[in-house]
């Protein structure tokens, strides 16, 4: 369906008052892409990205981890063993080392410079920190590249936010969550811009209470179309997924 079609279905079911929340919702939801486009290439590729832009999404998701040398590289995991042929875990080994290695695709490791060079200002990219010590390198990095109004700073680590805003009063970040007993609280207290929660614990009230903090809520990682539908119903300002393509109807 497309996006102003949906409008006007998702417009006649509701009442007036639901009318502004989901036509709000449906004109801004960010449609992310996951670690790229996960499930259609090796995740937090290049390639994978460029899934993801075919596709057509308003932003990528991508993670950043530091190697024994200081350089910033994009990949999840801690241990190189789940996404190369290689070995070994990625504080332990020096760039060089990495990029030796192949992904599933025969592909390399991309750095942080090399995804960002590639995703440029297409679309927002949302830049998870997966540990602390690694902000000042990254903003110097997106600063570099003129990049501050296309990128938002996430993590799981309220320190590492904390010290992104120190360092950048402007950038937006965001705190993401699984279980927490105050996100709103603490995202506040963060001087956050969002909060990136994990879907299945993400309620009606949990969004209101966000948007009433002046935050905007994305919830991740819905990987089928029924409940992208719920989840956009629910007044989401963005949903991350595997399969980006099932938000393209929205
Ligand atoms: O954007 C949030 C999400 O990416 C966090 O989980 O494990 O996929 O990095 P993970
Ligand atoms: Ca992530």
């Amino acid at each position: 369906m497309l996006r102003s079609t949906f409008i006007f279905h998702f417009m006649s079911k509701q009442t007036s008052k639901d009318i502004i929340l989901g036509l709000s919702t449906v004109l801004f939801m960010l449609r992310i892409g996951h670690r790229g486009a996960k499930a259609y290439a090796p995740e937090n590729t290049l390639s994978s990205f460029r899934k993801a832009l075919e596709i057509g999404v308003d932003a990528v998701e991508l993670d950043v981890r530091r190697t024994k040398d200081n350089q910033l590289i994009v990949i999840h995991d801690a241990d190189v063993k789940r996404t190369t042929d290689g070995k070994g875990l990625v504080n332990e080994l020096t760039l060089d080392e990495i990029k030796g290695f192949n992904t599933e695709a025969d592909e390399k490791i991309p750095t942080l410079q090399e995804a960002l060079d590639f995703l440029d200002k297409k679309v927002k990219v949302l830049i998870e920190l997966k540990e602390a010590g690694t902000e000042e390198a990254v903003l110097s990095i997106v600063r570099e590249r003129g990049l501050e109004k296309n990128v938002v700073i996430v993590s799981f680590l309220e320190d590492a936010l904390r010290k992104v805003r120190e360092l950048d009063k402007d950038i937006d970040t965001g705190l993401i969550y699984a279980k927490h007993r105050n996100p709103v609280n603490a995202a506040v207290e963060l001087k956050a811009n969002y909060l990136l929660a994990l879907y299945r614990f993400t309620h009606s009230a949990n969004v209101k209470k966000a948007h009433e903090n002046g935050l905007k809520l994305i919830v991740w990682t819905v990987n089928t179309p029924q409940e992208v539908e719920e989840y956009v119903k629910k007044g989401v300002d963005g949903i991350a997924s595997d399969k980006p393509d099932i938000l393209m109807a929205f």
